[in-house]
């Protein structure tokens, strides 16, 4: 029997790293070929070590992308979630193999919380709470909130059934990403989120956090996460019927959080590791926003609300057990390996 091919981006990424893991261990994992897509050659060997098939390439290679896609029965993509041109590269290339092989292969693309969120610059919590499952409400979404444009290309080549779609969306991933991969340094073990508020409030010597930080956000620890897409593969290629195109939308979210709880976890982690000197987070100021978020938008992440509950990702028999509490309780080993590493200082 010929083997599953399956094509992933973002290998050396903090979630592919992650998935990636997952998939090695896999039961079944004698009979997948899988090929990273990765932009150092230097880490493509190193993958190669696992047995891996790499590209080496980056998402503006759209001819490789396309290439590539087109050989595979699942694309795993977890590389920039709002790169245009090269989702509609992998498109084409799922198209084409389409054409060749009459059979619809499978795209799991992962965007993120974002597209849910609002304006509320740390003020308020809002009430509306989606969910994966009422697919009136995503549509409800307008065409210009983040990674939107992505998801609509992906839902229409679902719909037109050349390819059986489907889009995870991670709310806040916390936790060191673990296993031989992070340990060889080949894949990234932070997230983003919360070393991001870390790594500000460290440079400032206290906790911070939008006006009053009373938004709300979902929160996911990384393994759960990663079993998700697993569950998701899995189901998708043993069921055809598997929610896809219009209906594929998978959120990753175990609990919700306090912006403010969080914040004033990072200040009491600072005190406690002599960093800081208050246990109170105080607002940033438009300055230290611009200074410390331009690349993780700004307020517009940090201060906004995203409320969803993850109810089709659940039905899938997903079960992540992890709870708010161990979000607050990860703030401390992440500060440790960030500052271990040197990383606490890079923006
Ligand atoms: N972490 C979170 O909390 C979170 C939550 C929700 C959604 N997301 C989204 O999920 C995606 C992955 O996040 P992550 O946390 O895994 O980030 P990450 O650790 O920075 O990993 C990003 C991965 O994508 C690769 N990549 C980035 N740009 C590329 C390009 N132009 N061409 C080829 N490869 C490229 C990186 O390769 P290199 O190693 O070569 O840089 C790396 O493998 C992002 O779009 C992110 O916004 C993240």
């Amino acid at each position: 029997m010929s083997k599953t091919s399956i094509f992933l981006t973002g290998a050396t990424g903090y979630i592919g790293g992650s998935v990636l893991t997952h998939l090695l261990n896999h039961p079944n994992v004698s009979s997948f070929e899988i090929t990273a897509f990765v932009r150092d050659p230097e880490k493509a060997k190193l993958l190669e070590e696992f047995g891996l098939k790499t590209v080496v390439g980056s998402n503006s290679d759209l001819d490789k992308l396309e290439e590539a896609t087109s050989k595979s029965d699942v694309v795993i993509s977890t590389a920039d979630a709002d790169d245009v041109p090269a989702i509609k590269a992998i498109l084409r290339g799922l198209k084409k193999r389409h054409d060749e092989t009459g059979v619809a292969p499978i795209l799991i693309h992962t965007v993120s919380f974002l597209v849910l969120t609002d304006d509320a610059h740390g003020h308020y919590a809002y009430e509306t709470i989606y969910s994966d499952l009422d697919i009136p409400l995503i549509e409800s979404l307008a065409a210009t909130q983040p990674h939107r444009d992505v998801d609509l290309l992906i839902v229409e080549a679902g719909e037109q059934g050349y390819a059986r779609t489907h889009i995870i969306l991670p709310s806040t991933i916390y936790g060191l990403a673990q296993g031989p991969l992070f340990d060889k340094g080949i894949s990234n073990k932070h997230s983003i989120q919360v070393p991001g508020l870390i790594k500000a409030s460290w440079d400032r010597k206290q906790g911070g956090m939008v006006r009053e930080g009373k938004n709300l956000w979902p929160n996911v620890h990384i393994e759960e996460l990663a079993d998700l897409y697993i569950i998701l593969f899995d189901a998708a290629l043993s069921n055809p019927k598997t929610a896809n195109g219009r209906e594929g939308y998978y959120f990753g979210e175990s609990d919700e959080y306090l912006f403010y709880d969080l914040a004033k976890t990072v200040a009491q982690v600072l005190v406690e590791l002599g960093r800081g000197s208050s246990e109170e987070p105080t607002p940033f100021s438009r300055e230290e926003i611009d200074k410390y978020f331009a690349g993780v938008s700004g307020s517009a992440y940090l201060g906004s609300n995203s409320r969803a509950r993850a109810e089709r990702s659940r039905s899938l028999g997903w079960r992540p057990v992890k709870r708010t509490t161990d979000l607050l309780l990860s703030v401390k080993p992440e500060v440790e390996e960030l500052a271990r590493s040197g990383r606490i200082n890079s923006f």
